[in-house]
C-alpha cells in the first residue's frame, strides 16, 4: 500500500515508519524540517517536506496514496497567546481538505482518550473536534480514531 504518515520521525511516526517499510509498503513520511530528509529516506521511505499548516502540500501529498495518517503535533504549550483548540480545529480541517480533494479512502487518525467528550475535559477538547471535523467526511472514508491514554516517551 502507499502511506502517507504525518508526525515525521517522532515518537510514533519513526518506529511506524521503519515496521511499514519492513512490511513492504511504500511510505511516505511527512516533515517540517527539510534536515530530516535523510534520515527518513535511510529508512526507505519517501520524505515529503513542507507543513500541515499547507492544505496544497498536504493535498498533492496525499493524492494517489492509499491509507493517511493524521496526527496534531504537538504546540508550545507555554506560549501564552497560543490558541490551542483554534489549533487543533485548523489542522483537522486542513486534513479534512486533504482527504476530499485527494481522494484518499483510509485514514488513521491519532486522536486522544477523552475526545468523546464535548466540554469538561480541558485541552482535550482539540482531539475531540478534529474527530467531529472527520467523521463529517463522506461514509466512503473509512477513518479510524486512535484514543491513545497518556503514553510516556521514556519507556523506550
Ligand atoms: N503523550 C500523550 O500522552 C498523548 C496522549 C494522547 C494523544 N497524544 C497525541 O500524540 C501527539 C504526539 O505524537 P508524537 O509523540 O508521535 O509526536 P512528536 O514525536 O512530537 O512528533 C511530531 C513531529 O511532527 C513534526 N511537525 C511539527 N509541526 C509540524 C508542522 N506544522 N508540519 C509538519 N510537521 C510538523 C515535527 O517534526 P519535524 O520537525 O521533522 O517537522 C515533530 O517532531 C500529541 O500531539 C497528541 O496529539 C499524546
Amino acid at each position: 500500500m502507499k502511506v502517507i504518515l504525518t508526525g515525521s520521525l517522532g515518537n510514533i511516526s519513526k518506529p511506524l515508519t521503519k515496521e511499514l517499510v519492513e512490511k513492504g509498503h511504500r511510505v511516505t513520511v511527512i516533515s517540517s524540517n527539510p534536515e530530516k530528509q535523510k534520515e527518513i529516506e535511510a529508512l526507505g521511505a519517501i520524505a515529503a517536506i513542507g507543513t500541515l499548516e499547507d492544505v496544497d502540500f498536504l493535498v498533492s501529498t496525499f493524492t494517489g496514496a492509499d491509507a493517511a495518517y493524521c496526527m496534531v503535533p504537538p504546540n508550545n504549550y507555554f506560549d501564552q497567546k497560543l490558541d490551542l483548540i483554534a489549533y487543533y480545529c485548523r489542522l483537522g480541517n486542513n486534513y479534512a481538505q486533504a482527504i476530499k480533494q485527494s481522494g484518499i479512502q483510509r485514514v488513521v487518525n491519532l486522536s486522544s482518550i477523552g475526545a468523546h467528550l464535548d466540554k469538561g475535559s480541558g485541552i482535550l477538547l482539540g482531539a475531540h473536534n478534529v474527530e467531529k471535523i472527520l467523521n463529517e467526511l463522506s461514509p466512503d472514508v473509512a477513518i479510524t480514531h486512535l484514543r491513545p491514554t497518556s503514553f510516556y516517551y521514556n519507556l523506550w
